[in-house]
């Protein structure tokens, strides 16, 4: 499971309620894979179908778990947005346009993700650091997250920080900080789920005080030294809010004053090959010495 299932939940939810899809039909989605894998899991529970879009970026284990959620998947070259032929977001659009009874559910583009993390994460957040919490650290891909608890949070205490992080040379910060994207906009080193080359519909950037970047490199280092030393294998995206602390520590300024809090969508199982299998060999390695 992970944080994206809850705009899944939220955007299937609609769709059925506005009659947009009758039973049976497919819901369509472009994902880097957790998104989806919620799609798949919960059409299946209701008798639709899925079709899920992914990039060849995709790790292996999360296209085994799309399939074996019973999603059809196809993988297409990248996922630069609606206006690149060959992206997830264009083939999905371009899939339910052409094939009768079947809903796009558009992530990138749908109220409902925003709306999912304002109604339920950023709700529980709240509660659980009992209102405490100083700071909020979220990556950033569709928007979707930071904006829906970045709203609620700030909502309901002004002073709080929304902090966003992205790959180095993904244009949401300069988004942010100019109001467009930049003039030259080139491939960057890819963390799995967030950073983007397109600004989404579903970034809001009205709550958010500052997006951080950082380096893939520093981000695969964090995830092996962060499993080293908890035993937790944690996700990709969720590595690179650690590589953001480590990197940023003193520009952050953060004390004992401060509640911060690190939002870990996901978790390592669904990236062993591309994070952990030199670990996992070296540990199998060492125990067969
Ligand atoms: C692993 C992971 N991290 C971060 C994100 C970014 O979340 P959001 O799309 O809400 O910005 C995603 C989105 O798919 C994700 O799958």
């Amino acid at each position: 499971m992970s944080a994206k299932d809850r705009p899944a939940y939220f955007m299937i939810q609609d769709a059925i309620e506005q009659a947009r899809i009758q039973p049976g039909g497919t819901f369509v989605e472009a994902s880097s894979g957790n998104t989806g894998l919620g799609i798949a899991l919960i059409a299946k529970q209701l008798g639709y179908r899925s079709k899920i879009f992914v990039s060849k970026s995709c790790s292996k284990e999360k296209i085994k778990v799309l399939i074996q959620a019973g999603a059809e998947i196809e993988i297409c070259e990248n996922s630069n947005g609606l206006h690149d032929f060959h992206s997830t977001q264009f083939r999905a659009q371009s899939f339910a346009a052409t094939h009768p009874n079947a809903y796009f559910t558009n992530q990138y583009y749908n109220t409902q993700n925003i709306c999912a993390h304002y109604k339920t994460t950023g709700p529980e957040i709240w509660e659980q650091t009992q209102g405490r919490i100083t700071h909020f650290l979220s990556g950033v891909g569709t928007g979707g997250t930071i904006s829906g608890v970045g709203r609620f949070l700030k909502e309901k205490k002004a002073d709080i920080r929304i902090w966003g992080v992205e790959p180095e040379g993904s244009i949401l910060q300069h988004y942010l900080q100019y109001g467009k994207a930049p003039k030259e906009i080139s491939p960057f080193d890819a963390i799995e789920g967030i950073g983007r080359n397109f600004v989404p519909g579903s970034f809001d950037p009205q709550p958010i005080d500052h997006i951080f970047q950082v380096q893939q490199s520093m981000t695969k280092l964090m995830a092996r030294r962060y499993l080293a030393e908890t035993g937790i294998p944690s996700g990709f995206s969720s590595a690179a809010l650690l590589a953001c602390l480590h990197t940023y520590h003193n520009e952050m300024a953060l004390g004992p004053a401060h509640t911060v809090l690190l939002f870990f969508p996901d978790h390592g199982s669904r990236y062993v090959s591309k994070l952990y299998a030199d670990s996992l060999d070296f540990k199998t390695a060492s125990s067969t010495l």
